[in-house]
């Protein structure tokens, strides 16, 4: 029963997420590089007439890897079809998903980090040689047919990109590392959402909630939905400064950004005072997975040098503890330490 309340739930998120979704350049705020990197490549590909080269994406989750494949999809006018690596158990299952292809598809394949050897295997020719080798039988009586596939192109994901194989890596011929976004980015994500969703977010208060959102515009859209809320209980018909400061405390967010994990996460490396403290032992004392904190928590604090990975194992930063003594001042940030 929970699970089919959990998947409703991540049914209704996704949906809203799609409503929100950029479908344009334009609107795809921030990532400046990489859009410009891929208007140049998109352009190429279409003036040649050829499909266009496999793209890798790296970055936590959140920061717009679906978003810019979609993006992709509708630039070059081909048709996308969405698959994750786990789903993908058997070699048989990629066979089906490749031969299903039509030219000029794409094909993404989302944490592809997951997917298992003997399957890379099949994908190496697939995506060089637009070949599929399929063995029938087994030992000195081993077949292999070969399959011509149409040009497609791999748009791969990843939230892991230490975790990518090299040999599947080297074979896209793009890569690209998603940043975390600006208080301004995601500020600017925040007011054209609001936009879409019929609501009057000022100004300011579209810059709380982008300071609050951990760099990640999910993180962004999913607060300012919740914001609205808590102003349409207040019968606002606007979201003010005052109700965005309000409804982010009531969630769990401090003035720093931090949610209720990176505050306990926090709290365990200073009262380390400066001793490394290993993966495995944060995530006891968290409750939670390596993997969760390795790709969810920790990116955006290192990212601004609140925390550092050393070989024996993570440490707050100097202005990690500067943070602490004057949130201890002002707001009691982490008072439960004192
Ligand atoms: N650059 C952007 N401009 C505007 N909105 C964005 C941008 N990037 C992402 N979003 C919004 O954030 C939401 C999350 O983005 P998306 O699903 O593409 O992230 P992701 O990197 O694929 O995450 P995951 O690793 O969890 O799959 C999207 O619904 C989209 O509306
Ligand atoms: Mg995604």
């Amino acid at each position: 029963m929970e699970r089919i309340v959990e998947i409703e739930k991540v049914k209704f998120e996704s949906e809203y997420e799609n409503s929100l979704r950029p479908t344009s350049w334009d609107e795809y705020i921030g990532q400046d590089k990489i859009k410009k990197n891929l208007q140049v490549f998109i352009e190429a590909a279409k003036k040649r007439d050829e499909s266009l080269d496999h793209v890798l994406f790296f970055g936590p989750p959140g920061l717009g890897k679906t978003t810019l494949a979609n993006i992709i999809a509708l630039q070059m006018s081909a048709n996308i079809k969405m698959t994750a690596a786990p789903m993908i158990e058997k070699s048989g299952d990629l066979a089906a998903i490749l031969t299903n292809l039509s030219s000029g598809d794409i094909l993404f394949i989302d944490e592809i980090h997951r997917l298992s050897p003997a399957i890379e295997e099949v994908l190496y020719p697939a995506m060089e040689d637009f070949r599929l080798d399929i063995i029938i039988g087994s030992g000195p009586a081993a077949q292999t047919i070969k399959i011509d596939l149409p040009r497609f192109t791999l748009i791969g994901a990843t939230t892991r990109a230490g975790m990518i194989s090299a040999p599947l890596r080297d074979r896209f011929g793009m890569h690209f590392r998603l940043q975390f976004y600006t208080t301004d980015e995601l500020s600017q994500i925040v007011q054209r959402a609001a936009i879409k969703l019929n609501i009057t977010c000022k100004k300011d208060a579209a810059n709380e909630i982008a300071k609050r959102s951990r760099g990640t515009p999910r993180i962004a859209l999913r607060l300012l939905k919740r914001i609205r809320d808590f102003a349409e209980v207040n019968n606002e018909n606007f979201i003010s400064l005052e109700t965005a400061k309000y409804g982010l405390n009531e969630l769990g967010i401090n003035e720093f950004g931090f949610d209720e994990m990176d505050i306990r996460f926090l709290q365990i490396l200073l009262s380390a005072k400066s001793r490394p403290i290993g993966l495995s032992t944060i995530a006891a004392a968290l409750s939670e997975d390596e993997g969760t904190i390795e790709d969810v928590i920790e990116p955006f604090l290192i990212a601004n040098g609140y925390i550092e990975r050393t070989a024996r194992g993570r440490v707050a930063t100097p202005l990690c503890y500067d943070l602490f003594k004057l949130s201890s001042v002002n707001s009691g940030l982490f008072k439960d330490m004192q």
